[in-house]
């Protein structure tokens, strides 16, 4: 295990993988500590669903754009928030369960979420390399599919594991002031707020992506180029719609979606 001083220091996103197996063994030790996570009500509202088998990797990497990491990992863990088993159980004992509804889909959200980060603590402090997937709810329809998720069961974390065949790019942060507020909400000025991101527009890796996207400056680069209004509204009206499929959006909000 790594030391927790060092580790969280030089953290970093691993994309490219060595062709070492990942024993199985190990996957669910990690597996076995990261489930002590916190977990809304002690419910668990997650599953994890390990893919090694290379043509199911090969299909899921394909539902994730096979984005580098996606296709080079010999591991790919996607967390569901899930609300099915839990309603199940509550079936079975006659329990009048309502959970099939966005605010329990928030809690589950939260608890899958929560659990993802915690396995790729893990990992990382074990030596294996990481990267989160975000394509997993830009994609969730087709890897829903791939997966076979039944009602109230939606992909919301998926990481690529393995052990690191680079070691990932160094990545700077907001300086903490941007990020920690006491005791209220601070009410930045614009001047203060174009300071907060100056060290991130200065980085020399991020001007370099304003020159090879051809934009004036970070900004652009962030809402036009990498995450544009028209994807991410015509992706929010895919993950509605699926939600509304999988149970979790309330009768009228439902129709709405159709
Ligand atoms: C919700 C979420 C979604 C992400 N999606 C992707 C992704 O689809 N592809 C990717 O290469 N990295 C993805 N990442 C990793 C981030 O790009 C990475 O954490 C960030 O650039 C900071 O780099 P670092 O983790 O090396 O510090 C994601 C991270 C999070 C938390």
């Amino acid at each position: 295990m790594k030391n927790p001083e060092n580790y969280f220091q030089s953290r970093r996103t691993v994309r490219r993988f060595s062709g070492r197996e990942v024993p199985p063994a190990l996957v669910e030790s990690i597996l076995e500590r990261a489930v002590k996570a916190p977990t809304c009500g002690n419910m668990q509202l997650y599953t994890v669903i390990v893919t090694r088998e290379p043509a199911r990797r090969e299909a899921l990497a394909a539902a994730h754009f096979n984005q580098p990491a996606a296709a080079d990992a010999p591991v790919l863990l996607t967390v569901c928030a899930d609300f099915n088993r839990f309603t199940r159980w509550c079936a079975l004992r006659g329990a009048d369960a309502g959970f099939d509804n966005f605010l329990s889909f928030t809690s589950a959200v939260a608890d899958a979420t929560a659990l993802t980060q915690q396995i790729a603590t893990i990992a990382e402090m074990e030596g294996l390399g990481t990267c989160w997937l975000g394509t997993v709810t830009f994609n969730a329809p087709a890897i829903s599919k791939l997966l076979r998720l039944p009602e109230l069961v939606v992909p919301v974390g998926a990481l690529a594991l393995g052990w690191p065949a680079e070691e990932g790019e160094e990545t700077e942060r907001l300086p903490m002031q941007a990020v920690v507020a006491q005791e209220e909400y601070p009410e930045w000025s614009d001047g203060e707020v174009l300071r907060l991101f100056k060290s991130k527009e200065e980085y020399a890796p991020n001007m370099g992506y304003v020159k090879e996207n051809g934009k004036d400056n970070l900004a652009q680069v962030f809402a036009e180029v990498r995450y544009p209004r028209s994807m991410n509204e015509s992706l929010s009206e895919v993950f509605l719609k699926y939600l509304a499929e999988q149970g979790f959006l309330p009768e009228a909000c439902a129709a709405e979606q159709k």
